[in-house]
């Protein structure tokens, strides 16, 4: 499955990377965020109606070697938290691993908050079902100027919010639209008036939605430019075959710091190259463990 192929080599690649830095007497606290962490196994279609279970982006987490320092696994959903919890029984584990049973949103604050920036750096893995990732959570993520982001951006829920026709997106979806894009500005970024009026006699909008999945992949990746001073990669769509993207895979690097950014930017493009190779995601039937050769 390409999103967790893609980040259990990052994980992998993260840790070794930072193992000795700053220094190798003071090396950062290097943590781990699942904002949406799911239960630690991930059931996915093998085609023609078999299905399969492979770890999920906790357990990837959890396994990654070298290890993380700290892990925080965030999920909304209560039975979800109680199969994280039975992941985390060794002792080992109870030490270095918080979990939350709350809106990502909310914990992420809360991680934000308490966490000694200076001395940490980490991987926040976003993997949403819809668009719950709030831009003000975004922001504050981004201001951390510690954490490596990969997030698969919702697209399809953008486009069932925004319908083709002004008049059906209502106050509720404008302004989930609002939040998760963080500005208005999808209004006429994504609409457009092919009548000379805006608006008809009956006082409605003749606005029609004129963006699709580049446009609004597009208008994403500015937007995220605009908080993430590091980089940000140019977006994958998912899934790659078989119809419209649902998602778009953005890596985003948080830190403004030019050596930072090189590594950074080195390893996820690499990962980028694998894909388009093959190397990567060729099947869906496991996650392929990374080699230190992948990288160095
Ligand atoms: C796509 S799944 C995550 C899969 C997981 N990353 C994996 O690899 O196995 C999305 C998860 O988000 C959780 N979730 C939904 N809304 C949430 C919210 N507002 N805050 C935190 N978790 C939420 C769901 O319970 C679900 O487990």
């Amino acid at each position: 499955m390409i999103k967790l192929d893609l980040l259990a080599r990052y994980l992998a690649f993260f840790n070794t990377a930072l193992q000795h830095r700053p220094s190798p007497e003071q090396p950062f606290t290097r943590i781990y965020i699942d904002a949406f962490a799911g239960t630690g196994e991930c059931d996915i279609n093998m085609g023609d109606g078999l299905r399969s279970t492979i770890a999920g982006s906790a357990k990837i987490a959890l396994d990654t070697a070298p290890a993380f320092d700290r892990l925080h696994l965030i999920d909304f959903n209560p039975k979800h938290v109680a199969e994280l919890r039975g992941l985390v029984a060794s002792p080992g584990d109870i030490d270095r691993v918080s979990i939350y049973h709350q809106d990502a949103n909310e914990a992420l604050n809360e991680i934000i908050q308490k966490t000694q920036w200076r001395s940490t750096r980490g991987v926040l893995f976003l993997d949403p079902y819809g668009m719950t990732v709030r831009w003000d959570t975004l922001q504050k993520v981004a201001a951390t100027k510690a954490l490596d982001v990969w997030y698969l951006f919702p697209l399809s829920a953008v486009y069932r919010q925004a319908a083709i026709d002004f008049n059906k997106v209502d106050e509720g979806k404008a302004a989930a639209l609002d939040s998760v894009l963080g500005t208005t500005e999808w209004r006429t970024a994504f609409y457009s008036d092919s009548q000379q009026e805006s608006f008809l006699d009956d006082g409605k909008s003749s606005a029609r939605r004129t963006a699709g999945p580049a446009e609004i992949t597009s208008f994403v990746h500015a937007r995220l430019c605009e908080i993430f001073k590091g980089w940000v990669s140019a977006p994958i769509l998912l899934p790659e075959r078989g119809g419209p993207p649902m998602f778009a895979l953005f890596f985003a690097v948080s830190n403004p710091a030019e050596p930072a950014v090189k590594l950074s930017k080195k390893a996820a493009d690499h990962l980028f190259d694998m894909l388009k190779n093959q190397r990567i995601g060729k099947t869906s039937s496991g996650v392929a463990l990374p080699s230190q050769g992948d990288f160095f």
